[in-house]
């Protein structure tokens, strides 16, 4: 009864979702300056639909508080534990051959080979999956220049089922790079880069970094050119709803390139590695904030599954 009931609302929500941009979006030969970052206001839809889920469906809600308590730490790089460099720069060809930048970050996993971006990045302006070889990583990628591993292919891509239905929900999305160890040891990328902690508990007011590549947006002591990573610190929080979806950045606009930059919990500076609880997602021109998404361990761990 719940299933479909769910499955209905779905329905009924992907038909009168506004269509909303995608953000993050840059063309590089073909400079486009439509800012795509933007994201119509819906938190409204949100909301009401998940209540409804949520009615009669207690035992869900225990499962999850349950599950939010999976943690799993950071991992340092077994060539350079001093040096580590789990972020980087994600580019996309879209199909219009104008390019698209993101932020990815190497995440700690038994595979070895896994990172998150935004789910967004990875979906063209027809809705469709993008091929993925015509994405490329560059950990540690820096003032136009790449990452000690230099270019690193991807093999496949999670993304949320409702995140495809909606454009909207879970806008993250794991994938599966396709290393091949330089020094044919057939070690894994986390196995150079390290690979940042991920959780789920995470709560209100929470000191963060966060980095991305920006080319817009109004970070501070950034060189928004898309080229250079760049640092935000500050308190998230979440947003104010009976269940929230998001969390929230007040008075920021993160800028395009930042999508997919990792929300990190507990940072530490030398070595460069904490706990990604979320990614950046959009930016809300009506209220002013950088929006990302709340990561559900149901969603998350299923793509993970799909990738191992
Ligand atoms: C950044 O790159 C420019 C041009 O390649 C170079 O001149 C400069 O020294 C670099 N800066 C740093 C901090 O590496
Ligand atoms: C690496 O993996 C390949 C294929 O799985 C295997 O043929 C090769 O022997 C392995 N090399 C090393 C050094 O383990
Ligand atoms: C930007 O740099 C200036 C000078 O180093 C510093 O005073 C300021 O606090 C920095 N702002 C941020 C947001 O980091
Ligand atoms: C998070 O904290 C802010 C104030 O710091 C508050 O406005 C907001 O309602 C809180 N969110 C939740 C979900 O409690
Ligand atoms: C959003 O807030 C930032 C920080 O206060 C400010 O610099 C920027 O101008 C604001 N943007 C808009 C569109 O209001
Ligand atoms: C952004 O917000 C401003 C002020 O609220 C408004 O004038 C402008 O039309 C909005 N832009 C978009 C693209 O929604």
């Amino acid at each position: 009864m719940d299933k479909i009931l769910s499955f209905y609302l779905l329905i009924a929500l992907t038909a009168i979702m506004v269509i909303t941009s995608h953000s993050s979006v840059i063309f590089r030969r073909k400079i486009n300056d439509n800012a795509l970052d933007f994201l119509t206001p819906e938190r409204i839809k949100e909301t009401s639909i998940f209540k409804n889920k949520l009615k009669g469906n207690n035992e869900n809600e225990k499962r999850n508080v349950n599950s939010r308590s999976i943690v799993v730490p950071p991992v340092f790089s077994q060539t350079s534990p001093e040096y580590n460099y789990p972020i980087g720069r994600f580019s996309i060809r879209l199909p219009d051959g104008n390019d698209r930048i993101c932020t990815a970050s190497v995440i700690n996993t038994a595979n070895g080979n896994i990172g998150i971006t935004a789910a967004h990045c990875l979906i063209d302006n027809n809705g469709e999956t993008i091929d993925t070889n015509s994405m490329w990583f560059s950990p540690g990628y820096d003032n136009g220049t790449d990452g000690p591993l230099e270019i690193i292919e991807v093999e496949t891509v999670a993304i949320p089922l409702t995140f495809l239905a909606t454009d909207a929900w879970n806008d993250y999305a794991l994938i599966k790079f396709a290393f091949n160890d330089p020094a044919e040891e057939n070690e894994t990328l986390q196995h150079y880069t390290g690979g940042l902690g991920w959780r789920f508990d995470v709560g209100n007011n929470t000191l963060t970094n966060l980095f991305g590549y920006p080319g817009s947006g109004n970070l501070e002591n950034c060189t928004k050119d898309f080229e250079h990573i760049c640092e935000w610190q500050g308190y998230t929080q979440l947003e104010q709803e009976v269940h929230p979806f998001n969390y929230i950045i007040s008075g920021l606009r993160l800028g395009e390139g930042a999508s997919g930059g990792p929300l990190i919990f507990q940072y530490d500076r030398p070595i460069n590695l904490g706990y990604i609880y979320s990614v950046h997602r959009a930016w809300r021109n009506d209220t002013n904030e950088s929006v990302a998404s709340i990561f559900d361990v149901f969603v998350f761990t299923g793509l993970l599954l799909n990738l191992s």
